[in-house]
């Protein structure tokens, strides 16, 4: 028999990691941690922000080079070695992944996240939980939710119109709890529309449990509990890490009668749950993992990840062209971002001793400027860099952003590279124009030379094996088929919610709705540098033969594919709808739905895509519920969000629920109902005659005004509304 007190020692961590053992319970402790593309385990000294070292594990790529695969089974896969990871290291709980919406390049933390489109993160983030799960570890799916920003973190207020919150912010998390059962989600730090998240009953009991069918844990983001009571009352169950004080504040609570047994019995339950599954999987685990292996699935996963964003055709490299690299990047890989994700890799690879192995031979190098604060460079590194780059046929400069310029707990006040690092460009540009672009960075950068230098080569981050990778890329060992998920701005204010971002502190305000990403650049016309779903190849592929039909789950896409070019490949092929005569705002066009296929020279393959109704409908805030409009939906398939392919349209028969007319309907509503359109015809006719152009006016008169222009009483109007209703429900 478990007492109550013990219970709620179950609601808190223990440490910094750690659940409590429960003795009477029989359960014993339970180590969570970070996470989220690798295992952070500190058995030294604890912090939260990836100060202290912790064991080697593998660092696979962050969510912002896993995002660049659009493959949901190789990051499952990735998922898996986690899983193992965790159990060979004795961690029951993996903290991640985190799946915010992108909503500004500047946010600090945007390595750690997947997408500005919540189709997209919510597939991958589904498919990582799956892998992680599979081997009887659980996943926190995190920051829930509406937790954009590193500025002003723990406290700011999120203030988001609901159809926004739900249609951006909230859709991926949701998918990923239907589709995927993460045992536990973790609430983020700041409020949403005015209330933390953490107490946030609408958003951790009515969204999450009642509507989405979420039946696991919700952990705090740490430290992100002011009140453990309120917390509980919420929707959450666990506060971390340990909190004393909180701890005894819910004894006193219950004590005074302020908090229910019954709420604590439920999260503890919920808890001991999550320890027994964890528990089980932990028993009979092996003390080792494979770490060659991980390494090897590190380093296939990567190159998945890497986007050609332009090239004039000078890459691939051939392995006799005399190449100079410039950039301590080549040397030093950024392959991983700063703060609580940060992992202690088994092996690190670097490009250069990888370009070096590939073309057989030692090539000239600089690193041209510093990567981390304090590092040490001599007095005319710039000048040795230009001097190396002068002589060669093509110059790879390795650029990026250091440690320092991304991270968790604050925002980047820019989107530029390093001043020092545009300099050397533009210098060594001065001395030879054949210059390759090889770029690490969690986010977005500004790319004011794209036009100016031959290729850009996108490497994010790309974990611990990252850096053969690029070398790989830039000499054809492998074909890039990444396509990026965040738009590249061609300047900041070009970003749909740069005037919205990040708010102050009275609050942040998600003033651009729904237009976020390439949402708000498709609506205004603005060209981007790069826009959402871009990326190269070194073949060329053709789309043909699109064919569309409507089913009951949703729409089904088919289409064929042709590798066009003279080299294997792979086609990140996807879907936009569009919904033409939609009453309601709309963007112009939503990804909904995406496949890839590998194709050898010549050859074609059928690829068929469903998109779910679920996916199809839109929030609709006065019927409180998802609804897909009935009518012609237009679908564009193609390699980009700019570059469509094909198109066609199908008829979607929708699910809108009968809205009974009411006193406030407009009359252009009341005609849309044949048994009232007569009547309200008659009404109108006598009020406004037959003037097409009076009509049109009067379309958006309520029918209480109407009637008072038509000399009827509201009740008149009323019973007719009555009767009418009652033949349509
Ligand atoms: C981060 C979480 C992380 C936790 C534990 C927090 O600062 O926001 O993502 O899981 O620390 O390290």
């Amino acid at each position: 028999m478990v007492d109550v007190h013990a219970k709620i020692s179950l609601t808190g961590g223990s440490d910094f990691w750690h659940t409590p053992a429960v003795a009477a319970a029989d359960l014993p402790e339970l180590m969570w941690t970070d996470g989220p593309h690798g295992v952070r385990k500190q058995s030294g000294s604890s912090d939260h922000v990836g100060i202290n070292a912790s064991e080697p594990a593998t660092c696979f790529p962050p969510a912002v080079g896993l995002a660049s695969s659009w493959d949901p089974e190789l990051v499952e896969q990735v998922g898996v070695a986690l899983g193992e990871e965790c159990r060979a290291l004795g961690v029951g709980v993996l903290l991640g992944p985190g799946m915010n919406i992108k909503r500004s390049p500047l946010c600090g933390r945007n390595f750690e996240y997947f997408a500005e489109d919540p189709l997209v993160a919510g597939e991958l983030a589904a498919a990582l939980v799956s892998g992680v799960q599979s081997q009887g570890i659980g996943t926190s799916v995190k920051h829930f939710a509406a937790n954009n920003q590193e500025t002003d973190r723990m406290r700011r207020d999120s203030q988001v119109d609901e159809r926004t919150l739900r249609e951006i912010y909230l859709r991926g998390f949701g998918k990923v709890v239907r589709k995927a059962k993460p045992w536990t989600v973790m609430c983020s730090y700041n409020k949403v529309n005015g209330t933390y998240a953490s107490e946030n009953h609408w958003l951790l009991t009515e969204v999450l449990r009642d509507e989405w069918g979420f039946d696991g844990v919700v952990v705090s983001d740490w430290g992100a509990v002011w009140n453990r009571v309120r917390a509980l009352r919420a929707g959450l169950d666990l506060e971390m890490p340990a909190n004393a004080g909180h701890e005894r504040e819910v004894r006193e609570a219950l004590d005074a009668g302020e908090i229910d047994a019954g709420t604590i019995d439920q999260a503890y339950g919920r808890v001991e749950a999550v320890v027994r599954r964890a528990q089980a999987s932990l028993a009979d685990a092996p003390e080792d993992f494979d770490v060659d292996g991980h390494h090897a699935l590190a380093r296939r996963m990567a190159e998945r990840c890497v986007v050609l964003l332009s090239n004039d055709g000078v890459l691939p490299l051939a392995r006799e062209t005399r190449v100079a690299v410039v950039g301590e990047f080549a040397r030093t890989p950024r392959y991983q971002g700063a703060g609580s994700s940060r992992v202690n890799p088994t092996r690190l690879d670097n490009a250069l001793d990888a370009i070096t192995a590939l073309v057989g031979h030692e090539v000239p190098f600089a690193p041209g400027f510093a990567t981390a604060a304090g590092q040490q460079l001599a007095d005319d590194a710039h000048e040795q860099a230009v001097a190396v780059a002068r002589d060669a046929d093509v110059v790879l400069a390795f650029l990026g952003l250091g440690e320092n310029h991304e991270s968790e707990g604050y925002d980047r006040d820019n989107a530029d590279l390093p001043a020092e690092q545009l300099a050397l460009l533009e210098d060594i540009l001065a001395v030879n124009p054949n210059v390759v672009v090889v770029l690490s960075n969690g986010a977005s950068v500004l790319l004011p030379f794209a036009d100016r230098v031959r290729a850009i080569v996108e490497g994010w981050l790309l974990g611990q094996a990252g850096g053969a990778v690029l070398a790989d890329v830039v000499y054809g060992v492998v074909n890039p088929s990444g396509k990026i998920t965040e738009t590249i701005p061609r300047r900041l204010a070009d970003v749909p919610s740069s005037l919205h971002f990040p708010g102050d502190v009275s609050g942040v305000r998600y003033g651009e709705g729904l237009f976020v990403g390439y949402r708000g650049y498709d609506a205004s016309g603005i060209y981007p540098a790069f826009p959402f779903g871009h990326g190269l190849s070194y073949t060329t592929f053709g789309y043909s033969d699109l064919a569309l039909a409507a089913t009951d789950a949703g729409v089904t896409v088919s289409l064929t594919v042709t590798n066009t070019g003279g080299r294997a490949g792979r086609e990140v092929v996807q879907v936009y709808v569009s919904v033409p005569g939609s009453t309601v705002v709309r963007v112009p066009r939503e990804l909904k739905g995406f496949a890839s296929v590998a194709l050898e020279p010549g050859a074609s393959a059928r690829v068929e895509i469903a998109i779910s109704s679920d996916d199809l409908a839109y929030w609709s805030a006065r019927d409180q519920a998802w609804v897909v409009e009935a009518g012609e939906y237009a679908v564009g398939v193609g390699a980009s969000s700019r570059d469509l392919r094909l198109s066609g349209t199908v008829a979607v028969a929708g699910n809108e629920p009968v809205r009974p007319l009411a006193l406030d309907s407009t009359v252009a509503e009341a005609m849309q109902v044949p048994a009232f359109a007569e009547i309200i015809t008659g009404l109108a006719g006598a009020v406004f005659g037959e003037d097409p152009d009076l009509i049109r006016m009067m379309e958006s008169i309520p029918l209480a005004a109407l009637a008072g222009f038509g000399g009827q009483s509201l009740d008149e109007v009323q019973t007719m509304l009555d009767q009418v209703n009652a033949t349509r429900s």
